[in-house]
């Protein structure tokens, strides 16, 4: 199993407060990651620092071996890691079909584009149906769907995700999962924050659990979910 990121005592700090502590951890090539805690334990600011808005303090962040903690986020979406917006980012004056050609934006080859919108419209029947409305008439979870997919239009090789299952009810927080799983089934390495400490150990293959800045556990998604401290703190007992 390949190593596409690792991160090395990764520090990221708010003017004097350090809130994320000297983290280490690695992704596996093909394998989806969840990172996993509670609010305010540092997860949505170690994914700025991966993105590249927030530099770090101290610390190495190797994107396939190459050190990519002081590069600028475009240049990190050019390397092929991309962070889905919160689904209330999107455009909601274009149409679904515009919000999707936008995230292709990095991307020259027209039919590999097709292709790739082929791909999201089957991963989200929704989307295909709704491809001419203004993306503002969707639902919250259909717009976290447009979201991701259109996240997944840059082709990318590391799909970040902050929470996408925040504010949705339950039959489309299942949704959303069922989705990630499959989209990491065709190869693609998928790095989860979520509070939703059941739903992404479940779909994970490994994860990290961090409180107040630091890592506290790390192990398979599956023994994460009966590990005694993530049941007691995470899953209600
Ligand atoms: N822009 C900011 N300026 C100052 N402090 C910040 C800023 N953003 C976050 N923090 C602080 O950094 C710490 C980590 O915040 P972060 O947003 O990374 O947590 P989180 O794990 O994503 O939480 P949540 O689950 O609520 O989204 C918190 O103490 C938070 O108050
Ligand atoms: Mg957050």
């Amino acid at each position: 199993m390949s190593v596409i990121l690792r991160v090395r005592d990764l520090a990221v700090a708010y003017g004097h407060i350090e809130a994320v502590k000297g983290i280490t951890f690695h992704l596996n090539a093909g394998e989806i990651t969840a990172l996993v805690g509670a609010n305010g334990a540092g997860k949505s600011t170690t994914l700025l620092a991966l993105s590249g808005l927030i530099k770090p303090v101290r610390g190495q962040i190797l994107f396939e071996d190459e050190d990519i903690s002081l590069l600028a986020p475009h240049q990190i979406v050019r390397r092929g890691i991309v962070q889905v917006a919160e689904g209330r980012a999107i455009l909601t004056t274009l149409t679904v079909q515009e919000n999707l050609a936008l995230g292709a934006y990095t991307r020259k080859d027209k039919a590999g584009i097709a292709s790739t919108l082929e791909e999201v419209f089957h991963l989200f029947p929704l989307l295909k149906e709704r491809a001419g409305q203004f993306a503002g008439n969707l639902s919250g979870g259909e717009q976290q769907m447009l979201a991701i997919g259109r996240g997944l239009m840059a082709k990318p090789r590391l799909l970040l995700l902050d929470e996408p299952s925040m504010g949705l009810a339950p039959v489309l927080v299942q949704e959303i999962f069922r989705t990630l799983k499959e989209i990491n089934r065709s190869g693609l390495s998928v790095f989860l924050v979520e509070q939703n400490v059941r739903q992404a150990l479940k779909i994970a293959q490994h994860g990290y659990v961090i409180e107040t800045g630091k890592i506290v556990l790390a192990d398979s998604g599956k023994n994460l979910l009966i590990d005694p401290g993530v049941v007691e703190a995470y899953l209600g007992g």
